[in-house]
């Protein structure tokens, strides 16, 4: 690699980055910086690139073997089991090529077309598209900023009591943590959610995809392991991409509490939904296997980038508000009072060639908000916010 491409400490410099053939980095061209789609800018773990060049050096890229499903869903349930305490035995643990398809299987086969499904907004977008696509109901139910932990956005549970006796919800797609607020629920707040869910009858979809990536507090805890009752109404999502940054690999699990759940989610044949890849399945089990210690040295550095972004944002961006995320990759910035419309991601798009994710499509509590990847280099982190800054700055006054 030509040496003035390469970024201090072993980072990629920009002109790598920007070489890159992935969705982040290609989508807007040179000039623009990306602080969009959740992938992180960072070496992938010396494990997972070991385990994907040895099976593309052996030419090994045919059928994967059964057993390595089977170490997939075993490695899964001895990781929830230790980190998430979710008791969840391997054979009800099913793999899926994404969390979405997880997710859209999840709400065509445990509700019926027309029911009513509970998502909290702000909310990643394909939670309300999955509703939508599939012809159910949405129930919203927004979060309500300043009220949990630490400033954070917290959960009004009698609203979302009253919303579950008018609406009659039959799911509760939960994201924890969650995306775009960056909270991770607390285990208070989870008995809450779980008492509502049984008290309704609801199933539970939980989206924990962002599990590995808790950067304060206690660590990730499962809804579905809170106790049995709950545990039996609960499906659990997740997959190696966010936390690894290996979505592109494309393997992902679906863990059922009872075989009730799991019997009426295979009323999808497996070959509808496609198989996994071979080389996902590598890189899966080499990500949960042996991927830890990097992950810790990730997490460092995701803690260290999240304070600079809550200062630069402070000090330098008048009229926008961030929280400090507990957990993800992803700053939600509050652009409201900086006057820059319900998109403010057009404007930091346009007059600061960064590119950031457009509030408004996280549901209606997001109009005047963006959200924000900080999981790149400082190099290409402060570049992202010196732009911003100097683009609000640059405003023509009124
Ligand atoms: C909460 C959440 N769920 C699901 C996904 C997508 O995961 P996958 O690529 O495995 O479908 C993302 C991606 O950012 C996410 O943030």
């Amino acid at each position: 690699m030509d040496r003035r491409e390469q970024g201090a400490g072993g980072l990629p410099g920009i002109g790598e980055l920007a070489a890159r053939h992935g969705v982040k980095w290609s989508e807007h061209g040179p000039g623009v910086l990306p602080a969009w789609i959740a992938d992180m800018d960072f070496p992938v773990a010396r494990p997972i690139r070991d385990a994907l060049a040895a099976a593309v050096e052996r030419s090994d890229l045919g059928y994967p073997p059964g057993q390595d499903h089977a170490a997939v869903r075993e490695a899964f349930s001895d990781r929830a089991r230790q980190r998430y305490g979710l008791d969840i035995p391997p054979d009800r643990v099913v793999l899926t090529t994404d969390v979405l398809q997880g997710l859209y299987q999840s709400v065509l086969t445990l509700t019926a077309p027309g029911d009513g499904v509970l998502v909290q907004t702000p909310i990643y977008p394909p939670f309300l598209a999955a509703v939508a696509e599939t012809g159910r109901r949405l129930v919203e139910h927004p979060l309500v900023p300043g009220t949990g932990p630490g400033g954070g956005y917290g959960i009004d549970m009698e609203g979302l009591e009253a919303v579950c006796r008018t609406d009659h919800p039959r799911a509760l797609l939960l994201c924890n943590p969650h995306n775009p607020t960056g909270r991770s629920f607390t285990e208070p707040e989870l008995v809450a959610l779980a008492e509502l869910a049984c008290r309704h009858d609801l199933v539970v979809v939980a989206d924990e995809i962002h599990a590995d990536v808790v950067l304060e507090g206690p660590g990730h805890r499962s809804i579905g392991g809170l106790d049995p009752e709950v545990g039996e109404r609960t499906v659990t999502l997740n997959s190696t991409s966010k936390a690894f940054s290996i979505a592109g690999a494309a393997c992902a699990v679906a863990a059922f509490g009872s075989a009730r759940l799991a019997d009426r989610f295979a009323s999808v044949p497996d070959h509808a939904r496609g198989a996994v890849s071979g080389l996902g399945l590598l890189a899966t089990l080499a990500a949960w296997r042996d991927g830890d210690p990097w992950l810790v040295a990730t997490l460092e550095r995701l803690r260290v980038n999240r304070d600079v972004v809550v200062t630069a944002v402070a000090d330098r961006m008048p009229g926008v508000v961030g929280t400090v995320q507990q957990a993800t990759y992803l700053a939600w910035l509050d652009c409201r009072a900086a006057g820059l419309g319900d998109d403010p991601a057009a404007f930091f798009l346009e007059r600061a060639g960064v590119a950031l994710s457009p509030g408004p499509s996280f549901g209606v509590p997001g109009r005047g908000f963006a959200r924000l990847n900080f999981a790149t280099t400082p190099e290409v982190l402060a570049g992202i916010l010196d732009r911003m800054a100097e683009a609000l700055a640059a405003r023509s006054p009124g």
